[in-house]
């Protein structure tokens, strides 16, 4: 098997008493879909948020291609290549989406500052940015600002971003939470294409079982903050773990 991507090696964190990550040791590879499950507090968004750098850790480590990122803040470990579904907080609420969006593609595409190249590269970005706002049908939103969209397209603009952005890495926590029938599966459809156009290592919280059998490679579960089964979907699926915890309870609720 080829080196992994990411790897947390016993990663751990600890509130006051409680550890809301135990232990928990997994690597993730290039081209895998890793749907990841447990109970409500079972610390799911714990975990990601020790793996993109939101919390410190108190004990063991998290390693990008190898590389150690223990050190890293949030944005350092974003252009490493961790990508987190944005918070909205972040963007420039009385900025457009199309220009929220652009900036994500000019930060990306990363190239020096040269006046008379402005104009071309001014539209080329316009493109760029409409072009991935038309893959999340965000499109029509484009003019509005960030703070008049409804959270079904707030969410859909999470997306939009973490698309432009194209880490090697990219984690989404519950991505249609909260979001219409309609909705739902305009994102769903969107994982699936980056699952099945690219390279990229997709880590996937998500209580909707439906939704972990259509798309995941790999089922890992969470139980109190520690890994509790981990294998492909019908191994994980079948376990004691997973029969006797969840099936009937939280991992079938919609
Ligand atoms: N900043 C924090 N301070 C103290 N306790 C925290 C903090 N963040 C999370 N916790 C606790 O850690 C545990 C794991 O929470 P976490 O949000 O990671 O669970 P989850 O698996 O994402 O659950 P859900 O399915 O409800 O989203 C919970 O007991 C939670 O109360
Ligand atoms: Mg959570």
């Amino acid at each position: 098997m080829t080196d992994p991507i990411l790897s947390t090696r016993d990663l751990t964190v600890r509130f006051g008493g409680h550890v809301a990550v135990d232990a928990v040791t997994c690597d993730f590879h290039a081209g895998e879909l890793t749907a990841i499950v447990g109970p409500n507090g079972a610390g799911k968004t714990t975990y990601f948020n020790l793996i993109s750098g939101q919390i410190p850790a108190t004990g063991g480590s998290v390693s990008l291609r190898g590389r150690d990122i223990a050190g890293m803040s949030v944005s350092q470990r974003t252009r490493a290549g961790i990508g987190r579904a944005f918070q909205l907080t972040n963007l420039f609420p009385n900025l457009s989406v199309l220009e929220n969006l652009r900036l994500v593609v000019q930060s990306k595409s990363g190239k020096g500052f040269n006046l008379f190249s402005m104009a071309s590269r001014h539209s080329e970005l316009t493109e760029a940015a409409e072009a991935v706002l038309a893959r999340v049908r965000l499109l029509e939103q484009a003019g509005q600002t960030v703070s008049e969209l409804s959270h079904g397209d707030q969410r859909k603009l999470e997306v939009a971003l973490l698309i432009a952005l194209d880490p090697a890495v990219y984690m989404f926590d519950e991505p249609t939470a909260g979001m219409s029938v309609d909705e739902a599966p305009v994102v769903l459809d969107l994982i699936a294409e980056l699952k099945a156009q690219s390279d990229r290592t997709i880590l996937l919280v998500e209580h909707k079982m439906d939704v972990i059998a259509r798309l995941a490679d790999r089922i890992i579960v969470l139980h109190n903050g520690a890994l509790a089964a981990d294998g492909d979907p019908a191994t994980v699926m079948a376990s004691d773990v997973v029969q006797e915890a969840y099936m009937g309870k939280e991992l079938t609720d919609v």
